[in-house]
């Protein structure tokens, strides 16, 4: 059995669906959830879907994930742009990463546009709202198998 793919999401992410829309969408966790899901089961993935607003829990679950995850997902939200413990998490993690985020960091305050994630992330999706969740998987599912090629 392989391990599953860690989908860890940060901060307020848990408030989406009611959180500035008009940014983050009208999807909730949960139908994000639901869509990572039903993509997993197609691709042939287990995912283990997390939130937290504590960057602790958030550190922990990734120091786990280095036994126990394939790959890590992670939308870090307003972490992204804070914490070095989550990028020194990230790296000795030594598993593919896949950065989300649901806006597009890049058109958004400047402050948003230095992620730590990204300094640790095999590749970074953004803007693409929670489609985003699905290509990340896609893009999981593509990393893992040219591994297991080589
Ligand atoms: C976010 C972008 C972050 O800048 C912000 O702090 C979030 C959500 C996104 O998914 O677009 O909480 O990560």
């Amino acid at each position: 059995m392989t391990n599953p793919v860690y989908i860890l999401n940060g901060p307020n992410l848990n408030l989406l669906g009611h959180r500035e829309p008009a940014v983050y969408g009208r999807d909730t966790l949960d139908d994000i959830k639901g869509l990572a899901t039903a993509r997993a089961v197609s691709l042939g993935l287990a995912i283990d879907f997390r939130q937290t607003n504590d960057e602790g829990e958030l550190i922990g679950w990734i120091q786990e994930a280095r036994t126990a995850a394939a790959a890590i997902i992670v939308n870090a939200a307003g972490l992204t742009h804070t914490s070095v413990a989550l990028l020194d998490a990230l790296q000795a993690s030594e598993l593919p990463i896949v950065e989300v985020h649901l806006s597009n960091i890049f058109r958004r305050d400047s402050f948003r546009q230095h992620s730590y994630v990204s300094l640790a992330a095999t590749g970074v999706i953004c803007g693409l709202g929670a489609k985003g969740y699905e290509l990340a998987l896609e893009a999981v599912r593509a990393i893992l198998d040219k591994k297991s090629a080589a």
